[in-house]
């Protein structure tokens, strides 16, 4: 079976729709572990659905290169087909990225690649822009440069808060997510020779 770990920071929605599309017997593939680089609330989503959780701090390190050493160490004792950072708020260090890539994937609140970085959603407010929406997309050594394998357009409606825009991207982003994991663990979607973002 396909395996997963999921790497989060926060709340952990996005989480929390990949452990029940999994628990679906139908579902290809299964999230063997979440890690996290905080104590993150989400990982009460791992807890309650039986999937065992790690936490590296990076404060407890050197340096992020050290890290992102001990992070990786982790994630490989799983042996996992695919790592997705959802909602996951650190850049990774380049031995943890050229280890995984392109089995590492992110998902992003814009249209990358429009509004890059932690504030995609203030940013595209800022913009004035009349549609945002959520990219997948595999994770290379850029921030949120990495080849897109899906995205999905979202309005921006004129009353929009910051809060208000990003719940609402977050429930497509929930959907487009589980969308693009069962897409690559069937062979829909390749993560290998796909095209780096300009
Ligand atoms: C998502 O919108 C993700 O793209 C962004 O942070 C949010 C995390 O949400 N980087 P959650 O923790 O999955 O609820």
């Amino acid at each position: 079976m396909f395996s997963i770990v999921v790497l989060i920071s926060g709340g952990g929605s996005n989480l929390r729709a990949l452990l029940e599309a999994a628990a679906d017997a139908d579902f290809p593939a299964r999230i063997v572990a979440v890690g996290s680089d905080t104590d993150a609330p989400g990982l009460e989503h791992a807890e309650a659905f039986g999937v065992p959780t790690f936490t590296v701090v990076p404060t407890a390190f050197a340096d992020r290169a050290t890290w992102g050493d001990e992070l990786l160490t982790h994630v490989q004792s799983w042996s996992p087909d695919l790592v997705v950072c959802a909602g996951f708020m650190r850049i990774l260090p380049p031995r943890f990225v050229a280890a995984l890539s392109p089995n590492l994937i992110n998902t992003h609140p814009a249209l990358l690649p429009a509004f890059p970085g932690a504030h995609a959603v203030r940013d595209a407010l800022a913009a004035g822009v009349s549609e945002t929406g959520v990219t997948v997309h595999i994770i290379d050594e850029g921030v949120d440069t990495g080849p897109v394998l899906l995205q999905r357009a979202v309005p921006v409606l004129s009353a929009d808060t910051e809060h208000d825009l990003h719940e609402r991207i977050k429930i497509v982003e929930r959907s487009l997510l589980v969308e693009a994991v069962a897409d690559i663990a069937t062979a829909h979607i390749t993560t290998e020779q796909q095209e780096t973002v300009s």
